[in-house]
């Protein structure tokens, strides 16, 4: 023992199901020794921010003593008339990140079970074991979420159920028709968080984001994202919209100015440039069908995805596995996400990126497998 080192118990100890969180890895950015390095590895938007963001944001520099608004009154209202909401009912966030950790704070603790489906977002078997809850997996079928599956697997413990449509990372989603039976069979003391960050991206007319649901229960939570097709993710700015009573314990748990000036600013003028958001979707678009083609091409199996990334399969064959190939691409300095975590060793996930991206990742998986 040194000098300074307490007995054990004399330390300061977290609580014990702290210690059971495995930290978040985030995609990297850089690669040592690469000067062009591809960032396709957290489905960011390769075309970057709506330039009128950027404006917005630059123009705040001399304001930055100023605290923000704690309420983010304007941008509130700017979404709400953007899709036709109650302003009241929105409640931001830094990031949705931080919405879906309040939400597991504010409904569930020690004890009780929150839901999800298995390849669903990390975040919320994260933010649950966070608070002392239990994470509970509902089998998927062919990498998309289980309506029954998920029905099944609700218990007395149950507190909120997570749901991202279309999912990161399988890309899958459930249409419109599967999310109201999962609602209208789920009890009504069960959140049901549908997590729509990729919403923007959709432009199938079966689909819907879940914003319907929330005006007509109690339980319904939709949750977005500026990080995606926005193109804020540095800044940090999510949105829920909420029943009203979900609204008010929001504001009751999160920090008072959890949303920065300069989030709230770009986010503004974010929701203004419609045409960027317009530009991003048929970018996408066209750059998935690409990938799927090019990726499917080399033998490569993909999963069908509705997002900004694809879910690509490799095999288990020494020397062409997932994790293989993650390393040869990183060290063409193409980022992709290793799938490990989410329970998809064999898989990798690519973020549509810009056409330079795309043809970089494409030439570098040839290489690869040649
Ligand atoms: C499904 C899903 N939900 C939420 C988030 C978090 O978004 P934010 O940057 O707003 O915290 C992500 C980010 O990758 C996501 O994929």
């Amino acid at each position: 023992m040194t000098e300074k080192s307490a007995p054990v118990s004399l330390r300061p100890m977290p609580k014990p199901h702290v210690l059971e969180i495995a930290p978040y890895v985030g995609g990297g950015h850089a690669v040592p020794g690469v000067d062009e390095v591809h960032v396709l590895s957290a489905n960011e938007n390769p075309l970057g921010p709506s330039p009128a963001s950027i404006a917005a944001y630059q123009s705040l520099a001399p304001q930055l003593h100023r605290y923000p608004d704690g309420g983010a009154d304007a941008l509130r209202s700017a979404i709400a008339n953007r899709h036709g909401l109650n302003p009241e009912c929105i409640a931001c966030g830094n990031g949705s990140d931080e919405l879906i950790s309040l939400l597991v704070q504010a409904y569930a603790g020690p004890g009780d079970e929150v839901l999800h489906s298995a390849h669903g977002f990390l975040m919320y078997p994260l933010a649950a074991r966070a608070v002392g809850a239990r994470p509970v997996a509902a089998p998927e079928a062919g990498l998309r979420a289980d309506v029954d599956a998920l029905l099944d697997r609700v218990s007395e413990r149950t507190r909120l159920l997570f749901l991202a449509n279309p999912n990161n990372p399988t890309g899958s989603f459930l249409t419109g028709v599967e999310l109201r039976r999962l609602r209208d069979a789920l009890r009504p003391d069960v959140l049901m968080v549908i997590d729509a960050a990729y919403a923007e991206y959709v432009s199938r007319n079966d689909y819907s984001s879940g914003l319907e649901l929330v005006a007509e229960r109690d339980n319904v939570v939709m949750t977005r994202t500026f990080s995606k097709i926005y193109g804020l993710a540095a800044l940090r700015l999510g949105w829920a919209y909420c029943p009203p009573a979900v609204a008010d314990v929001l504001n009751r748990v999160r920090a008072p100015f959890n949303v920065t000036r300069t989030a709230q600013v770009a986010g503004l003028a974010a929701v203004a440039d419609q045409d960027h958001v317009v530009r991003s979707r048929d970018h996408n678009e066209t750059w998935r069908q690409w990938l799927v083609d090019n990726l499917g091409g080399l033998g490569l199996e993909i999963t069908p995805s509705l997002g900004n990334f694809l879910l690509i399969q490799f095999s288990d064959v020494p020397g062409r596995t997932a994790p293989d190939a993650l390393s040869a691409l990183k060290e063409e300095g193409v980022l992709l996400r290793g799938m490990a975590a989410y329970g998809l060793p064999d898989c990798l996930r690519m973020t549509v990126g810009t056409e330079v991206e795309n043809r970089a990742a494409v030439d570098a998986l040839r290489r690869f497998l040649a």
